[in-house]
């Protein structure tokens, strides 16, 4: 677990996640489809600019799968089975031929080689997960170099009334399965951590402007080289 997530994530276990996302599994898309549409067609429509092999962590019930074009090569994983078990019948019903997989996995324990995709996708993930630096490490490292992290996410308030909210609701949402507290720094203190990656966009998203389009790039194999000390790069 990352120091970060020592420090802060004492509140949240893959097991308690994967129960509350059980109980949402058959009211999920009734519940969180139409409220989180605009936010997903901003989050494919970046990852399409990058196209090639996308993997798409916290997949759920697949909601967001045909909105790929059907060119666009996507493995899905999410840690809850019944929520994968839907997005199983959804590519079956709709022909999702371009879906290559969809297994159970932790987004802070990819089973992938490093350097397996283009863009990877996490969509009103990042702060349901229990470690969610640990989950970015993963996510940098299956990515391929010149790729991106293209993340849907809540950004919570630096101050204020809704701070107070989010403060005051943090146990409740931490039982539905998510995190109502998350604050900007800790994307911001990832990336400043993490040699090779960098934050190319951050745009406010509806509901309320609550979540962010978050994107991070992965610094090209002949940028990385061009980083080497002079030193180091003729030992
Ligand atoms: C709020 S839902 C988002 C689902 C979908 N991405 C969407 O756009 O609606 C969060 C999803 O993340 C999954 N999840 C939570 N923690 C995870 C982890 N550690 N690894 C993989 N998936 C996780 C949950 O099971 C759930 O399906």
């Amino acid at each position: 677990m990352s120091k970060e997530g020592q420090q802060m994530n004492t509140d949240m276990d893959n097991e308690t996640i994967a129960k509350a996302y059980a109980r949402w599994a058959p009211v999920y898309d009734l519940v969180f489809g139409a409220v989180f549409e605009r936010g997903r067609a901003a989050a494919i429509a970046a990852a399409e600019r990058i196209g090639g092999r996308v993997l798409e962590v916290g997949v759920g019930t697949g909601i967001s799968l045909p909105d790929y074009a059907r060119t666009t090569r996507v493995y899905g994983v999410d840690i809850s089975e019944p929520m994968l078990r839907k997005a199983r019948e959804r590519v079956t019903e709709l022909r999702l031929t371009n879906v290559e997989g969809l297994s159970v996995m932790d987004a802070a324990d990819l089973t992938f080689p490093d350097a397996s995709f283009d863009v990877i996708v996490a969509q009103y993930v990042i702060t349901t997960v229990p470690d969610p630096e640990a989950a970015l490490d993963e996510f940098a490292r299956v990515l391929k170099p010149g790729g991106e992290i293209v993340l849907m996410s809540r950004v919570g308030a630096e101050d204020g009334l809704r701070r107070t909210l989010e403060h005051w609701f943090s146990p409740v949402a931490c039982r539905l399965g998510w995190r109502s507290e998350f604050s900007w720094q800790r994307y911001a203190r990832w990336a400043a951590a993490t040699p090779g990656m960098s934050l190319v966009e951050r745009r406010a998203m509806p509901p309320f402007g609550h979540f962010c389009l978050i994107r991070f790039a992965k610094a090209a194999a002949e940028d990385a080289a061009t980083d080497i000390e002079p030193a180091a790069a003729v030992a």
